[in-house]
């Protein structure tokens, strides 16, 4: 009896090798999507400036009252659920593949990720006086010799903060997906419900209209049928939203299944109507397959580990 038991064991031990299938490793993978960033001519890509960035982003001192800085509201993955509700009126957007979207940020205005860095710079709850933070950031001697790294003088600037900030941004992509690695030719990199759930995604509900290319955003602005709210949003990215607590600018689904329920439902019957947006007559076997496509999104995890912040 305990002989059979352990050949039984023993069998469902190897089925089980074979199944944990090993991810065999594609050279090209890691460019996928990292090739789809673009670090722009007047502030171009080194290392030394992307670790200057990251200590900026969590660094307090950026902040009047050195209590807040980027990372309080913006952490990765799920930045969404950062900050409290009650203190900002919105969540904050992930920053993931935020070098993705193409000129269109929550704010129109800014056309590039250093606008928008440099409005979030002298935001209330930020610093407002850029020669000041950059008075009181000369007076670390740590920071200097990061500024030397990055730009090759120590000078401090409020741009050469800005731009600092930025190219470290542009590096929080999320890679590595299965899904990648099924575009990229690995067939058995999703499992059969998840390629039925692509091909939905793609045909029956259309959600490729707005979720298209490589960070599955247009970039563009919509309604998108809920209730009370007139004003456009930019389509987010779906990579690693699977890894989100709450969904849609705000938060107002607690989960994944009410938010695609919400989109294969075409929206609400009582909100701005738009025309890309239409009931999809799902199965409930769709819905799941859709869910499980989603989670073929999901990149390697992203290691943001806080950086070693230069003392005053
Ligand atoms: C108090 C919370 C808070 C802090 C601190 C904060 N942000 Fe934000 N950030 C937000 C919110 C909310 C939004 C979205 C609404 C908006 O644009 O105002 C946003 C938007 C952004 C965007 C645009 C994202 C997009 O997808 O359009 C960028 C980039 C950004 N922040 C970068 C930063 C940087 C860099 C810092 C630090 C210097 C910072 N933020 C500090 C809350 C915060
Ligand atoms: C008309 C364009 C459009 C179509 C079609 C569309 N979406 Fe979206 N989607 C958006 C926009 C815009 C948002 C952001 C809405 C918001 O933040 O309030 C969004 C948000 C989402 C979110 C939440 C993302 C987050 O970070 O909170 C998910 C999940 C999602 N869509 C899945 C789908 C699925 C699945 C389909 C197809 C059934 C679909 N969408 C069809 C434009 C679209």
């Amino acid at each position: 009896m305990k002989r059979i038991f352990f050949l039984l064991l023993m069998i469902l031990s190897i089925l089980g090798l074979i199944v944990c299938k090993e991810k065999k490793p594609i050279p090209e993978l890691e460019k996928f999507v990292v090739k789809n960033v673009i670090h722009p001519s007047n502030n171009p890509y080194n290392q030394e400036k992307v670790e200057l960035g990251k200590t900026l982003y969590f660094d307090s001192r950026l902040s009047i009252n050195q209590d807040v800085n980027c990372a309080t509201c913006h952490n990765s993955p799920s930045i969404a659920d950062g900050f409290p509700r009650t203190k900002i009126h919105n969540p904050a957007p992930s920053l993931t593949n935020v070098a993705l979207y193409k000129d269109v940020f929550k704010d129109p205005e800014a056309s590039e990720l250093e606008d928008i860095v440099k409005e979030k710079v002298h935001a209330k709850l930020m610093f407002q006086h850029e020669a000041k933070l950059a008075q009181r950031l000369a007076a670390i001697q740590g920071y200097k010799e990061l500024f030397e790294k990055a730009f090759g003088t120590p000078e401090i600037t409020g741009e050469r903060i800005v731009l600092a900030l930025s190219t470290f941004q542009r590096t929080i992509v999320s890679k590595n997906s299965n899904f990648d690695r099924f575009v990229m030719g690995e067939e058995t990199a999703l499992t059969p419900a998840q390629i039925r759930g692509w091909d939905v995604f793609q045909n029956k509900a259309k959600c490729i209209q707005c979720h298209q290319g490589p960070n599955f955003s247009d970039s563009e602005l919509h309604t998108t049928g809920l209730a009370g709210i007139k004003d456009k949003v930019r389509t987010p990215t779906l990579r690693d939203v699977t890894k989100k607590k709450t969904f849609m600018h705000n938060g107002i689904f607690g989960s994944i299944e009410d938010t695609v329920n919400h989109f294969a439902e075409g929206g609400h019957s009582k909100a701005v109507h738009d025309p890309m947006l239409r009931p999809a007559e799902l199965s409930e076997q769709d819905k799941k397959d859709l869910i499980e496509f989603l989670k073929a999104l999901e990149g390697e995890p992203i290691q943001l580990e806080i950086p070693s912040i230069p003392k005053a």
